[in-house]
């Protein structure tokens, strides 16, 4: 097979991480027999300032062919952050109906979870997060701005297309790991119309999974139980704001930001799917070399799994592990190793 991936470094540390990623994927071609066209877009805050926009009008056209959009990260401190966000990311996840934004939560072999005396079997699960809808939406607004009568009106929206197929997508997940069991976020004691219809869909649409063992939390004492019984989830679902919430605190249990990959998935393959690393530009160390690039290493594992080409990416992730099983780790997770020497080790454990 032949693969189409537009590669999107970004800014900051995405110029550094992306780089590492090609040097891995290039050697994963070859060695498991698949063909690889990389387009690389320039599309990023630098772009911006010399160009207005974050993208070309056409942007997403350009992107529209590709299977898949790798992607490193967005983010200048002379930029907003809403105009990257807005600019670039949003339009990508939206208008391509990637409605499902994966993010895995392993502590992987040789890296210690902040979790005290928590090891590689007690944190093992998915949080799979809406990624189109729900509370991020930009319906609402301010009236009366600057009296006494200024009133602020934020909606959320639930369709059921919308709920229904990302619960889907979590049930049809978990149904394929050993544990087949589904956890779901929400809040609906204290929100009074949308998590209730959550709920009442969450027992519609995993009423035709009889396998599968299903429950559900309220989102606070749901965060607590990620910190005190991480054991406890195998496949975890939730709105855009819970999703979201869970998806930082899942890989903060794993060993941080540095390692914590994601995917933001158009499930049925009518548009182009994105992976990336969760982590942002990161301007306080970009331009040293020492940025971690195993998020990214994860999230191309992501990327083969999806386009089918799963063998490569456990071999990458095997080869990931070897690395840091042995020891060698960058400076984030408190070793001494940098962006290129990982990656070299990475790939000779690979060969
Ligand atoms: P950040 O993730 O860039 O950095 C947070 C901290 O983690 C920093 O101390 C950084 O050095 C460290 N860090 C992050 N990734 C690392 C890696 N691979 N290896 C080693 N250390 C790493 O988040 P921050 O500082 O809040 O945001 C910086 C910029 O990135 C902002 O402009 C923000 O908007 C943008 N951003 C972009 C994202 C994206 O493109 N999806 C996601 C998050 C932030
Ligand atoms: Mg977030």
């Amino acid at each position: 097979m032949d693969y189409q991936i537009a590669l999107i470094p970004g800014d900051g540390i995405g110029r550094e991480v992306i780089p590492a990623g090609v040097k891995v994927l290039e050697v994963l071609a070859k060695e498991f027999q698949f063909g690889l066209q990389l387009t690389e877009f320039p599309f990023s805050c630098a772009y911006y300032r010399q160009h207005g926009e974050m993208m070309p009008a056409d942007g997403l056209e350009q992107l529209r062919p590709f299977q898949a959009i790798l992607l490193g990260a967005v983010g200048a401190p002379n930029v907003a952050d809403h105009v990257s966000l807005w600019g670039l990311l949003l339009p990508i996840r939206r208008q391509f109906e990637q409605y499902v934004n994966l993010r895995p939560v392993r502590l992987l072999n040789g890296i210690s979870s902040p979790l005290a005396g928590r090891t590689a079997a007690d944190i093992d699960f998915l949080v799979v997060r809406e990624n189109t809808e729900g509370e991020y939406s930009d319906i609402g607004g301010r009236l009366f701005t600057g009296t006494d009568r200024e009133v602020v009106v934020q909606e959320s929206v639930f369709t059921r297309k919308g709920v229904d197929r990302v619960i889907r997508f979590a049930c049809e997940t978990a149904m394929n790991r050993p544990a087949r069991h589904l956890t779901s976020a929400t809040k609906s004691n204290g929100i009074r119309f949308t998590m209730p219809y959550w709920d009442e869909r969450f027992r519609a649409v995993t009423a035709d999974y009889p396998d599968l063992r299903c429950d559900q939390f309220h989102i606070d004492i749901l965060t607590a139980h990620f910190v005190q019984h991480p054991d406890w989830f195998d496949v975890v679902v939730g709105s855009n704001l819970f999703g979201d919430i869970l998806s930082d605190l899942g890989p903060a249990v794993a060993g941080g930001i540095g390692v914590a990959p994601s995917a933001n998935l158009n499930v049925e393959r009518e548009f182009p799917s994105m992976f990336e690393p969760v982590h942002g530009s990161a301007p306080d160390i970009a331009g040293q070399g020492v940025a971690n690039p195993i998020a990214t290493f994860w999230s191309i594992q992501m990327m083969l799994d999806f386009l089918g080409e799963a063998p490569a990416g456990a071999a990458l992730m095997a080869a990931v592990e070897k690395v840091t099983g042995d020891g060698f780790l960058t400076r984030d997770l408190g070793g001494s190793e940098t962006t290129d020497s990982f990656t070299e080790r990475v790939i000779g454990s690979l060969s």
